[in-house]
């Protein structure tokens, strides 16, 4: 249908190759919506008349409603699809008129950008839904205490609140990128035409209007050509795919017999063709390799853009599976993150056990003695000191006797006197709930740091769910007036 100058048809490998048909099928509504305020701005600038919009109307309501009836094959892709549809129901003279002062190249680009803003308002709807099961669940276990780990090694003492309100921290950072990018994205690059804009008397800003723009990309050459939101976009999902990722492995490793701190539920576990026993972790497995096929997708959404003149190259067609792609996997993670962060056993029980028996405290203990007036380095010593005591006896620190302070004291020699009972007592008084008493430090896992963090989350949370709202009823609220100024000129 374009081939004005070439002759004949395309070759059909040739074809098939070039093809976006494939992936269009999700841009086929925004093309649609597209074309209508681009219609009824043409109408309204008096460059087509009521009539031929109202056939351009009809046809492109057809497909609205039912977007079986673009017939798609041969088609280069969806824009062309749905120009060839209009055209043979609302005829030459109205439907060939629809392309007026407009090009597949801000086109395509304005299909992208709406969205790409109806995921980034799903993307940070089920982000907040995420972070409010993290803060929930947080909120149920501030007196679990359990081993933090440095290394995969116990390192000291926590509660699971303390780290699932750690999540919460990373996926705000990831909320607040997705929710910035946004802005980037929301603005209208229609009517830049196919690179230089236009000699024909059209008016953007009511397109833009129509279709729920917060503004323009108004040098026509930027419009056509930059990709650099949706760069953003596919690099703010990879970074947070990847918290994800350190979330489901957290999670698998608990969930392990070894473990026990957690148990999924059954409907976030998949099981085993072979071994009657297993409930396995697949889900969360899932969730973490999507970090490595969205970064992935974000290298290659790089490479295509990288090295590309001003003005549209073919190359960018590419970006479209990518993005898409990289946009439902994310989502999709997000999703069932939240399902498995909502539906977790805890085992509160296992995890106080290990706590009790942990050289976890160590820390806790050395800092007893700082306190007490001893350089840090000789507490340390002692407190090492101690422990290969305890561990010589395969024994808690809980059972360090009066004799083995006394014989580590002999070994340290600490710059400041202290007493075998008194180390002795420190060492055995050192339960988990004490070491995550003493811990005052801001952001530390104490009870009420723990309160303090869980409040300022969901004050902060409140404040995402307000905007975001907002913006998705803004969008939404557009939609609705283009479609009844849809029907009104219909009825004229
Ligand atoms: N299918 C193309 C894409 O997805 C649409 C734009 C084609 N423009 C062009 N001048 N060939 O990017």
């Amino acid at each position: 249908m374009y081939r004005s100058l070439p002759k004949g048809t395309m070759d059909e490998d040739v074809l098939a190759f070039l093809s976006s048909i494939q992936h269009d099928q999700s841009i086929l509504y925004y093309d649609i919506v597209g074309s209508e305020a681009h219609s009824i701005m043409l109408k309204e600038q008096g460059i087509i008349s009521l009539e031929e919009l109202k056939k351009i109307l009809a046809a492109l309501e057809e497909a609205k409603k039912n977007p079986a009836v673009v017939e798609t094959e041969g088609a280069e892709d969806i824009h062309e699809a749905l120009e060839a549809f209009v055209i043979k129901q609302a005829g030459m003279g109205a439907g060939g008129k629809m392309h007026t002062a407009r090009s597949r190249n801000d086109q395509v680009v304005l299909d992208m950008r709406m969205k790409v803003r109806d995921d980034i308002n799903a993307l940070c709807a089920s982000l907040i839904d995420l972070i409010g099961a993290l803060v929930k669940q947080a909120g149920k276990n501030r007196d679990a205490a359990m081993p933090l780990y440095t290394h995969t090694q116990q390192g000291q003492l926590g509660t699971l609140s303390h780290v699932l309100l750690s999540y919460a921290d990373a996926l705000f950072r990831d909320l607040e990128r997705a929710y910035l990018c946004f802005g980037r994205i929301n603005q209208s690059p229609l009517g830049a035409c196919a690179i230089g804009g236009t000699s024909i008397n059209i008016d953007r800003k009511r397109t833009a209007v129509l279709l729920g723009f917060d503004g323009l990309v108004r040098n026509s050459v930027d419009a056509t050509t930059s990709r650099d939101a949706f760069v953003e976009y596919v690099a703010s999902l990879s970074i947070l795919s990847t918290t994800l990722a350190r979330m489901a492995e957290d999670l698998i490793i608990w969930s392990t017999a070894e473990f026990g701190f957690v148990e999924l539920d059954d409907r976030f576990s998949s099981t085993s063709s072979a071994m009657p026993q297993k409930k396995n972790p697949d889900p969360l497995e899932l969730v973490r390799a999507k970090a490595a096929v969205i970064a992935g997708r974000l290298v290659s959404v790089l490479g295509i853009t990288k090295g590309l003149p001003s003005g549209y190259s073919r190359d960018l067609q590419d970006l479209k599976p990518q993005l898409l792609e990289a946009s439902t996997a994310a989502i999709g993670a997000v999703r069932v993150m939240k399902g498995v962060v909502e539906t977790l056993k805890v085992n509160k029980k296992r995890m106080l056990a290990v706590s009790k028996t942990s050289y976890a405290i160590s820390l806790d203990i050395a800092e007893q003695l700082v306190a007490k007036g001893l350089p840090f380095r000789n507490a340390h010593k002692i407190v090492g000191a101690l422990v290969a005591r305890a561990a010589a006896k395969e024994a808690p620190l809980s059972e360090i006797t009066v004799k083995d302070a006394a014989a580590v004291l002999k070994k340290v020699r600490p710059e400041k006197k202290l007493g075998a009972e008194e180390l002795a007592r420190i060492a055995k008084g050192m339960t988990p709930a004490r070491s995550i008493a003493l811990r005052r430090s801001a952001g530390s896992p104490n009870k009420k740091e723990q309160d303090e963090m869980i409040k300022a989350a969901r004050t902060k949370l409140a404040g995402y769910e307000a905007g975001v709202g907002k913006r998705t009823k803004f969008v939404q609220g557009a939609l609705d007036n283009l479609a009844k100024t849809v029907d009104k000129y219909l009825a004229a």
